[in-house]
């Protein structure tokens, strides 16, 4: 099983090590933050909950960048979160340059691995480590869609009354404010969703998808979400650490597909243990391939103020 680093162990980095190391997916988890003991301390209040949870995952924690050293997967949650008010493209200018430390230290001590971006604003950030790391696109992959289609799942269930494991719910583009949540492609149990409610309700549910972090970061002030980014991280590091091929939504860097020969959109993507194995393109509708554009629109605005 392939060593997985996290960089970043603030709340995102944490629920994610926490939920990784129950679902017991390496042998080996090392947490890295340059506040002096954080990751440390981190590692450790984890590994002591592994005789509670049953689980074999040996954690280390520390500022070293060298401690990432022969990791297969590295997921970089490190930045500075939003505060009530900020938009994701708010934090770019500070995150930018930790982006740009952090894989200059993957070149060095972790070459091979493949890059999971969480820091925000993902895409923007997705395609910035992609352009430095001058890896191949497969390695480099954002997180967004599988948190923003939980939320969605999660609303659907609350809106019907209906068990959320028959839900599935699809949730394109990019992580701001303009991204795609796709009814025609939510469904319960296969059955379209506007079978089980209506329109009003539907525009509610696609809304709250868009306004998900925002609303958590309103009613908890002091942080961010982190239980449901900390579980999608998992869910992504299971398909490609397992080699599962699960077609989930994720950031990946677009070279032709969806008429866009450049950038970073979060589009579904066959996972396995390459990274984006194969991203499937979908035929918009109209009314989709617009919120698209908008969407991409947002982003490339963002990157061209990095070039
Ligand atoms: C969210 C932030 C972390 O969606 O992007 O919760």
């Amino acid at each position: 099983m392939q060593k997985i680093a996290i960089i970043g162990a603030g709340r995102v980095g944490e629920a994610a090590a926490q939920f990784i190391a129950q679902r017991d997916l390496t042998r080996e988890l090392v947490l890295i933050d340059i506040r002096e003991g954080a990751a440390e301390g981190c590692a450790l209040d984890i590994q002591e909950t592994a005789p509670l949870f049953g689980f074999d995952t040996h954690l280390r924690g520390g500022a070293d960048p060298a401690l990432m050293a022969g990791a297969g997967l590295v997921i970089i949650t490190a930045g500075i979160p939003r505060k009530p008010g900020m938009s994701r493209s708010d934090v770019l200018d500070t995150n930018v340059g930790i982006i740009d430390g952090i894989v200059a230290d993957i070149q060095k001590h972790a070459p091979q691995a493949i890059l999971l971006v969480v820091s925000n604003p993902v895409d923007v950030l997705t395609w910035r480590a992609w352009r430095k790391s001058g890896w191949p696109r497969e390695r480099v992959i954002g997180q967004a869609g599988v948190l923003d289609s939980s939320r969605m799942a999660a609303f659907v269930a609350m809106e019907t009354g209906l068990c959320t494991c028959d839900i599935q719910a699809m949730v394109l583009g990019g992580h701001g404010d303009a991204m795609v949540p796709m009814l025609r492609y939510t469904t319960i149990s296969g059955i379209p969703i506007a079978h089980f409610l209506d329109e009003e309700t539907l525009a509610r549910i696609v809304a709250r998808t868009r306004q998900g972090g925002a609303e958590v970061l309103a009613l908890r002030q002091n942080s961010s979400a982190y239980d449901a980014p900390g579980a999608a991280i998992a869910q992504m590091a299971e398909a490609m650490i397992t080699d599962r091929k699960r077609v989930l939504p994720a950031i990946a860097i677009l070279q032709g597909e969806y008429s866009y020969e450049e950038g970073a959109m979060g589009v579904p993507c066959v996972l396995g243990k390459n990274g984006v194995e194969r991203i499937v393109e979908l035929d918009l509708q109209t009314e989709e391939a617009a919120m698209f554009r908008r969407s991409m629109d947002a982003v490339l605005a963002d990157i061209a103020r990095l070039k």
